[in-house]
């Protein structure tokens, strides 16, 4: 691990991590109609201390197409309102069956898994609600919607998923060839990561460019970027779970093995994997020249997704 990236990362997220928070805090503070267990649920698992690389990336795209921190903040706190539906999902009992969040129990385990389903559905649901109302002007939140949708949709992050609990990635095929055009073991674990990880990644990115008045040619930069350190996050979180320990990750590690995930480390071994992720970290940060100095933020994201130890 190199502790200057790390150190660097962590300078950032001072910066960032109380006002992503507040934001979060203030949008979930929900009144009449919300129940309360299922406010406290949602919020537990929302403002839990993750490490809120979406809704910094969100910010930090911004920063680098020249436009303002309170424009993107309604898409920052959508993008990690997602990533949280996500992970309480992930965690069921029906998927990962996971007892260890950020460092607690997981939802369903804290409260129930009625009230772990329902929070998840509430937090994806409000964070449409977030990008509609308050990404001026509409058409623009239209756009920031349907970007989010289809990230965190049936073709991207579900699907992927799907693919994750089904064991479909590693070659079990259920016969429906048509959505995995890919043959290759190496192929299809990229597919996989591509939808399950990087495309909220990407997300991330593009909505923060959005919120810029980005050019096209900026998005673009932004989405090879994003390609690169979201592939990477994926082969750094799978190595995580081989050779980092519970206290420190703050979920249980060995449980990809253990349940038979196909992974890069399992395909490559750790130092192919830990070479493929440097190799791609190089890329991504040659993605953001054309920023110059405005994309610093970005670059410091792109060396900790490699040297991170949570
Ligand atoms: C964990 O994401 C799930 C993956 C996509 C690998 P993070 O590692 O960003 O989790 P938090 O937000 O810091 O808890
Ligand atoms: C989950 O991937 C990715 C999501 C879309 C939530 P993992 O199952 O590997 O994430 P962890 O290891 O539980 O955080
Ligand atoms: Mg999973
Ligand atoms: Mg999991
Ligand atoms: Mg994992």
């Amino acid at each position: 691990m190199t502790a200057s990236s790390v150190e660097a990362f962590r300078e950032l997220a001072q910066r960032w991590g109380p006002l992503i928070d507040a934001a979060l805090s203030a949008r979930t503070d929900l009144g009449e109609g919300c129940p309360t267990r299922l406010r406290e649920a949602m919020r537990y698992s929302l403002l839990a201390p993750g490490k809120r690389l979406r809704p910094m990336l969100t910010l930090l795209a911004a920063e680098a197409c020249g436009g303002s921190v309170d424009a993107a903040m309604p898409a920052a706190c959508a993008v990690e309102m997602v990533h949280a539906y996500s992970l309480i999902h992930d965690d069921l009992p029906a998927m990962d069956d996971d007892d260890l969040r950020r460092g607690r129990p997981t939802c369903h385990k804290q409260f129930d898994e009625a009230t772990a389903i329902l929070a998840g559905d509430g937090l994806l649901t409000l964070s449409f609600e977030v990008l509609a109302r308050e990404v001026q002007p509409p058409e623009r939140g239209a756009a920031c919607c349907a970007a989010l949708a289809r990230a965190a949709g049936p073709c991207n992050m579900v699907g992927g998923q799907a693919d994750d609990v089904c064991g479909l990635a590693a070659g079990e095929d259920a016969g429906n060839d048509e959505s995995k055009p890919q043959s290759s073991l190496s192929d299809r674990l990229v597919f996989l990561h591509r939808r399950k990880t990087g495309a909220m990644i990407g997300v991330s990115l593009r909505l923060g460019g959005l919120c810029s008045d980005a050019s096209a040619d900026q998005l673009d930069a932004l989405d090879q970027y994003g390609q690169r350190i979201g592939l990477a996050f994926q082969i750094t979180d799978d190595l995580l779970d081989v050779r980092s320990t519970q206290e420190i990750v703050g979920k249980r590690v060995g449980k990809d093995a253990e349940r038979g995930k196909l992974t890069f480390p399992g395909l490559l071994g750790l130092d192919q994997s830990a070479q493929h992720a440097e190799q791609l970290i190089a890329n991504a940060c040659r993605c953001l020249e054309p920023f110059g100095r405005r994309a610093e933020g970005l670059g410091t994201v792109a060396r900790y997704v490699l040297d991170r130890d949570r």
